[in-house]
């Protein structure tokens, strides 16, 4: 029975949030990328900036709209690294991070300069991946006063896997859902609310910004 975010609840807090998917490049015109819309993460920034925090909002690619909020600061990177790069400058004046990007787990082993061209004959192309950081692991380790909160998107044993990212990444909470059938771009969820000693919590159906108020709410009485 959690109530919605009066208005300045949470001035004098500054929070990062995260939204959209990083790109990773394959060549000039080619890159890796995945399916995020940037809703959920946007429709937690609009909540935060509501309550009066203040937000930095780190974007990758996103498919609606960007917010206009005197209280929301936007930063627009490509790959996981700028991502990285970009939270980092932000974390220690920061009370909260909220990672709720998608952000490309792999990227070229070897960067292309050029264009690649298909060769005589050719069918198959084999890249060589490799990992990129982990954002939220990395603040993880290295929070003190923040509060870090990531998402863990899952096609199956949703809960198991989303309670070893509590633990791995060092997150204070875990927002888990199932994306095996039409999250991405869609306006409703169903998620999980994972907290360090704590049963998890099931949420009912929402939109995603029903789901982001409540969030927020939760995630203020923690800061
Ligand atoms: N995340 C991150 N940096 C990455 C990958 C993910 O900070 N390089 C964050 C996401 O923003 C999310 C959380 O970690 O908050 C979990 O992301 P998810 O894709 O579910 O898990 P991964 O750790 O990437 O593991 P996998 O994709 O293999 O399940
Ligand atoms: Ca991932």
């Amino acid at each position: 029975c959690e109530k919605l975010s009066p208005q300045n609840t949470l001035r004098g807090k500054r929070v990062i949030v995260t939204a959209g998917g990083t790109r990773e490049a394959v060549d000039p015109v080619r890159y890796l990328g995945n399916r995020s819309s940037g809703k959920m993460g946007i429709a937690i920034a609009d909540e935060f900036a509501k309550a009066g925090a203040q937000v930095d909002l780190v974007i990758g690619n996103i498919d609606i709209a960007i917010p206009n909020n005197e209280l929301i600061k936007v930063y627009q990177v490509t790959s996981t690294e700028d991502m990285l790069a970009q939270v980092e400058k932000l974390f220690s004046a920061s009370d909260c991070l909220v990672m709720a990007a998608a952000p490309a787990d792999f990227k070229l082993k070897n960067s292309i300069n050029q264009k690649i061209k298909k060769k005589p004959g050719q069918t198959d192309l084999v890249l060589e991946l490799t990992q990129t950081p982990d954002i939220l692991k990395t603040m993880g380790k290295r929070k003190d006063q923040q509060i870090v909160v990531g998402f863990a998107a899952e096609t199956e044993n949703l809960l198991v896997n989303a309670q070893a990212k509590l633990e791995r990444k060092h997150a204070d909470m875990i927002v888990a859902n199932d994306v095996s059938s039409g999250v991405f771009g869609s306006d409703k969820n169903q998620v999980y609310i994972l907290q360090k000693g704590l049963e998890p919590v099931s949420w009912p159906e929402m939109t995603k910004k029903g789901i982001a108020k409540r969030l927020v709410n939760l995630i203020g009485k923690k800061m």
